[in-house]
């Protein structure tokens, strides 16, 4: 039996029938799980997660038994009990009330990433909370429309949580973007994209390298192989990169250009084509796919092309869609002016330092003044990807020297994590003006975080 915490109950409350040894708990599973294995043709219906709006009474962390398509049980971690967690929705202006139950055998916290909120709400390691403890969130959404995503961030523990499982899409909408009235309802679609590993009885497996924890197989909401039938029409696909260390470079694998509408931090102030998007890890982004040209039974997949995997085997119904051309202003977009020369500098060393230091949650390492925008330059020499992420405030990427050399489409607009790959030297302008506090800047490669490459800051 594993040490994860999935239980013979939990078994039964899927629905799985025990055989004659079912005194003897997972082995009677087993055999029925080498029957049942994951077959390499076969593609299963794609999960959209449940969703709550901003008031939800519990959100409980739980080891839970789940189907991830293929009818082979499997333990993972879950925020109650799904798999993804349940999509948030909530309007700009709106307050999240909520209860963090820590049903796991260890510490955790529950991080908003992407939301502006106070130090109390963050969700940050500072604030874990022991197993069988409560944690209360009441925070009100004072940001534009956007997709963001939560997960558990306790100290050093942050990327095994989020590989066994925990984690879930954060949905905001405003009246800038309703009057886009962009693909909505069964077409608008979250897909939150991540690699998983199994172990030999097919739970959730944590088993990070030196350079992360690469899994063995793509993961969308949950759904292994996912497949999802769609009408002649335009989509709005919403994607969160929640891998732990893999980026995913996606393409359509008809080559035709995405049209990028959004990022983390809300829309883009126009659309923009491409047809590749490198995504980090802890980056989303919001596009639109026009699936008019494919007839009945035809499929286009959204491909990883580093990884070489069909993340999604889109499949046209033949029934008509929505047609729908986004205008060429979606949104505006704040101007931030600020400094030519960097107020701070950061170099993410090795897998495990910000500026020759590895994290202490105990040593505060820099304060910044509130409603100043500053120019914050992000620098490695290698050991990359390191996606920085920072709490509290979103940023405007300006530069990128070194490495790759540019800018992309999708990386206009607000950002709260931004792509440092080997030799890259990436400029930002940040301003804190919603709350003063304490927030962390970290790697959003999970297990370079959880080393250590993380720092605490505090707005003044
Ligand atoms: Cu998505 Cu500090 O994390
Ligand atoms: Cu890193």
């Amino acid at each position: 039996m594993t040490t994860n915490g999935w239980t013979r109950r939990d078994m039964l409350r899927l629905g799985v029938a025990l055989g004659a040894t079912a005194g003897a708990g997972f082995s009677a599973l087993d055999a029925l799980a080498d029957v049942r294995g994951w077959h390499e043709d076969e593609w299963y219906p794609l999960v959209i997660p449940d969703t709550t709006p901003p008031y939800l009474e519990t959100l409980a962390c739980v080891p839970a038994i789940v189907d991830m398509g293929d009818g082979r049980p499997r333990g993972a971690w879950t925020y109650n009990g799904q798999l993804p967690g349940p999509t948030w929705i909530a309007r700009t202006g709106d307050v999240v009330k909520t209860t963090l139950r820590n049903g796991l055998g260890e510490p955790t916290i529950t991080h908003w990433h992407g939301l502006i909120v106070d130090f109390a709400n963050d969700g940050g390691p500072l604030l874990e909370i022991d197993p069988g403890e409560s944690f209360p969130y009441q925070f009100p959404i004072v940001q534009r429309a956007s997709l963001n995503f939560y997960h558990p961030h306790p100290h050093m523990l942050t990327g095994k949580q989020v590989a066994l499982g925990l984690a879930g899409a954060f949905i905001i909408r405003d009246s800038e973007e309703d009057a886009l009235n962009l693909p909505a309802g069964p077409y608008e679609v979250p897909l939150v994209i991540r690699d998983a590993s199994f172990d030999s009885s097919g739970n959730m497996l944590y088993n990070p390298s030196s350079s992360g924890f690469k899994g063995k197989v793509p993961l969308v909401n949950g759904t292994l192989r996912p497949k999802f039938a769609v009408d002649r029409g335009v989509y709005r696909l919403r994607v969160v990169n929640g891998a732990n260390a893999r980026v995913f470079r996606l393409a359509l694998s008809n080559g035709r250009a995405f049209t990028i509408i959004g990022n983390d931090g809300g829309l883009l102030s126009s659309p923009a084509g491409g047809t590749q998007i490198v995504l980090g890890m802890g980056e989303r982004v919001d596009l639109l796919v026009d699936f008019r040209a494919l007839g009945a039974g035809q499929s286009v997949f959204l491909r990883c092309l580093d990884a070489g995997w069909d993340l999604v085997n889109f499949v046209s119904t033949g029934a008509t869609g929505l047609a729908y051309s986004p205008p060429p202003v979606l949104s505006s977009i704040a101007p931030l002016s600020g400094p030519a020369q960097p107020t701070r500098t950061f170099t993410f060393d090795g897998m495990s330092r910000i500026n020759g230091l590895e994290y202490d949650p105990l040593r505060l390492d820099f304060s910044v003044p509130f409603g100043v925008t500053e120019r914050w330059r992000f620098k490695t020499g290698g050991n990359a990807p390191h996606p920085v992420h920072v709490h509290g405030a979103h940023f405007k990427v300006v530069s990128r020297t070194g490495g790759r050399g540019r800018l992309y489409p999708w990386e206009r607009g607000w950002k709260d994590t931004v792509l440092l790959s080997d030799k890259e030297t990436v400029d930002v302008l940040i301003r804190f003006n919603a709350y003063r506090g304490d927030y962390v800047i970290h790697c959003h490669q999970l297990e370079h975080e959880g080393m250590g490459m993380m720092q605490n800051f505090r707005v003044v």
